[in-house]
């Protein structure tokens, strides 16, 4: 059986129970094998740019006796999955700004029975404010920790709703850092990130102090 360290096993939590599941940049397939072996999904398809990390997904779909529930398959972003082939899509372990270019780039992201399950690796301020911009919902966020750092991961989905305006919206999302330690965690990374910013620019001093009242 596959176990799925705490960043993935965040993002198995935000699938819904028998979606069909479309993993973007799957590498090592580990998620959708996870998602298909306890039942969550009934299929899968596992996508990925390059060749090599496809190849390795292979080996976990065979190994794991999955061949007949997850496909895989070259794709660059969500390019090569059709509208009626994922209810849920992942996109974990890439940089914020590209995850957002592989979601506006979709045809069919704007379903509103989709979902989007986000982990950002970088820059998930901009992927929220890109989300919102859009017309895109945050439906759920939470944070982990795995191998010493903190990652967040962020649920959405398209609602057509207007922007939210708040400047502080990009880095706080659904987050509860009074409530939730993990969360504080996240947010002062953001903090720490905005004051080196305020050396240049002091109105990046000023959205630290505001995301600072919030955790205080
Ligand atoms: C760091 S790995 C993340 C693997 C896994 N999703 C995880 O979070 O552990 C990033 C993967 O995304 C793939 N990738 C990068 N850009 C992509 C794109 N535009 N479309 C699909 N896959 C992409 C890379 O080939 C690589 O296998």
């Amino acid at each position: 059986m596959i176990r799925l360290d705490n960043r993935l096993e965040l993002c198995s939590r935000f699938v819904r129970c028998g979606s069909r599941v479309a993993d973007i940049g799957t590498d090592h397939a580990y998620l959708p094998a996870y998602l298909c072996q306890r039942g969550i999904c009934p299929s899968a398809v596992a996508a990925d740019i390059n060749p090599a990390p496809l190849k390795s997904g292979g080996l976990t779909v065979a190994n794991e006796g999955l061949t007949d529930k997850i496909e895989l398959r070259l794709s660059d972003g969500l390019a090569e999955i059709g509208e009626d082939e994922a209810d849920d899509v992942v996109i974990a372990g890439m940089g914020g700004e590209l995850i957002l270019r592989i979601i506006t780039a979709w045809n069919y992201s704007k379903n509103e029975n989709k979902r989007f399950i986000l982990q950002p690796m970088t820059r998930s301020e901009e992927l929220i404010a890109g989300l919102d911009r859009g017309g895109f919902e945050i439906i759920g966020q939470d944070c982990c920790e795995a191998a010493g750092k903190c990652y967040t991961v962020i649920c959405a989905g398209y609602s057509g709703k207007a922007p939210c305006g708040d400047p502080l919206f990009p880095y706080l999302g659904k987050l509860k850092p009074r409530e939730n330690p993990l969360h504080a965690r996240f947010v002062r990374n953001h903090i720490a990130r905005l004051e080196k910013k305020a050396i240049g620019e002091p109105a990046f001093g000023e959205l630290a102090a505001r995301l600072r009242n919030q955790i205080e």
